[in-house]
């Protein structure tokens, strides 16, 4: 059973002390074997992953890249999905208002709503809404409000393969209570003179959550968006955090498209707009989401002690 402070229990292989095969070791290793059996199962038993797209710097694409990652699990690898909306913007709910469904977003906080009742029946690709409420949520109690967003998360995290939080570009209680319940956070960032700061900020936030809060949660990777190579300042913005956070960066881009926003806008995904412009669009989003996954499964295999 999760826990306020983390879902699942993380269990790693036993170092090997000795080249010898002895008493102590094979009782060791059969009980990580157990443990990893264990784990499988609790896995299996429906605890899907909650992918967080966070940046407390704003118009940077978190949006856009957290509708396109619950579009490409539901449509490329048929997993259910549920988005929650969390700014008051609302544009993830507008793209993606015809799963809407009985819970909304604000209601997470507030009461231990009987999700998997109000969803059962629901599409495969559902959303709960963001509304004006939200704001309120900031002024919430958090040692209430936290742990009630956690358990309600929890539970449709045993609904969905897949749950994708869309954050505000700000510090609040909603983001940190979205970086309580998650498993995996991506942070997309646009390259200019002050990211590096705001990529700073948002990993001591994630470290900080981690260490205190939630020590399952990993960096799936920061995504460049909007990126052009050619870019004078962009480059000089890239050197800068190759320097610093090489290990984090999904060696992958995606430039500024049209389609992007054009095919959100009619509440589709990129690949379902019927144009040859989203082609390159398609394959820019693509690469990006399948080497975030390719790092998130790498994680979850290295934490579970498998060689990966
Ligand atoms: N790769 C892209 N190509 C073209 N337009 C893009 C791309 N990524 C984002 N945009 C556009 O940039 C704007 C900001 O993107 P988005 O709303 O996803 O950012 P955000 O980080 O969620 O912003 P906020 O912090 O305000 O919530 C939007 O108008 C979006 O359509
Ligand atoms: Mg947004």
């Amino acid at each position: 059973m999760r826990t306020f402070a983390g879902r699942r229990s993380r269990r790693r292989r036993p170092a090997s002390t000795h080249g010898s095969f002895q008493a102590g070791e094979l009782l060791r290793t059969l009980r990580w074997l157990h443990a990893c059996v264990e784990q499988t199962f609790d896995q299996g038993d429906g605890m899907g992953k909650v992918v967080v797209f966070s940046n407390q710097k704003g118009g940077v694409g978190k949006t856009t890249l957290a509708v396109l990652y619950a579009f490409w699990q539901r449509e490329k690898h048929g997993r259910s999905v549920c988005l929650i909306d969390l700014d008051t913007q609302g544009n993830a709910s507008k793209t993606l208002r015809a799963h809407a469904q009985g819970v909304g977003a604000a209601g997470l906080f507030a009461q231990e709503t009987e999700v998997k009742d109000q969803l059962a029946g629901q599409g495969r690709l559902a959303l709960a809404p963001a509304s004006k409420n939200l704001a309120d949520v900031e002024l919430a109690k958090a040692e209430v409000a936290i742990p009630v967003f956690c358990r309600n998360v929890e539970a449709l995290s045993s609904l969905f393969d897949v749950v994708v939080i869309d954050t505000p570009p700000a510090l609040g209680l909603r983001m940190s209570a979205s970086l309580i319940a998650a498993t995996d956070v991506v942070c997309p960032i646009e390259l200019e003179e002050y990211s590096i700061d705001g990529v700073t900020d948002m990993l001591k936030t994630v470290f900080g959550v981690r260490q205190r809060y939630n020590p399952q949660l990993r960096l799936a990777g920061i995504v460049l968006n909007r990126f052009n190579p050619h870019s004078v300042r962009q480059k000089a913005a890239m050197r800068q955090l190759v320097q610093s956070f090489a290990e984090y960066i999904v060696p992958a881009h995606i430039s500024t498209r049209s389609a992007i926003p054009e095919a959100l806008s009619q509440g589709v995904s990129v690949w379902a707009l019927a144009k040859g412009s989203a082609r390159d669009a398609c394959l820019e989003v693509r690469e990006v989401f399948e080497l975030l996954q390719r790092r998130m499964d790498a994680q979850d295999m290295a934490s579970s002690g498998m060689p990966s």
